[in-house]
């Protein structure tokens, strides 16, 4: 069983009426809850922004795939990437269109270029990574 602290936090009253109203419309039943994946998600982020650690991404992106070489370059740049890609989902979401969801496991600074190098390329509409980070909840993830 793990341990709980409890802690006595000041605010104005407008403020925490607003947050009671998101997190109720968000479905937490409690402001305990809605605080501590308030306080991983910063975490994460912090770990993130500087680019250490081991981090669990999505890049999710969209494409056309008639934009001539760019298929060629989205294959390339993942084989040469420096982070073990896991799996990637290819969606066919129109004639042209295309949506890949690509999951990692690598070095923060990597996965982001990863993604940065994907969403520079012309032809890509839309992309963005999403990190998680197993480290901060104290877990390794599998490296295989
Ligand atoms: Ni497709």
């Amino acid at each position: 069983m793990e341990k709980i602290v409890r802690f006595g936090v000041s605010i104005e009253p407008e403020l925490l009426e607003r947050f009671d109203a998101l997190i109720h419309a968000e479905g937490y039943g409690n402001r305990s809850e809605a605080i501590r994946d308030l306080i991983r998600k910063r975490l994460v982020e912090a770990e993130t922004e500087e680019g250490r650690g081991t981090v669990a991404a999505t890049i999710t992106f969209l494409y056309d795939h008639h934009s001539s070489d760019l298929v060629n370059s989205l294959i390339s740049i993942q084989h040469e990437a420096p982070v073990d890609i896991k799996a990637s989902t290819h969606v066919h979401l129109t004639h042209d269109l295309c949506m890949e969801v690509i999951s990692c496991i690598g070095e923060a600074r990597e996965a982001r270029r990863l993604g940065d190098r994907i969403k520079s390329l012309r032809g890509v509409l839309f992309a963005e990574t999403v990190y998680t980070t197993p480290e901060v909840f104290g877990k390794e993830p599998h490296k295989h």
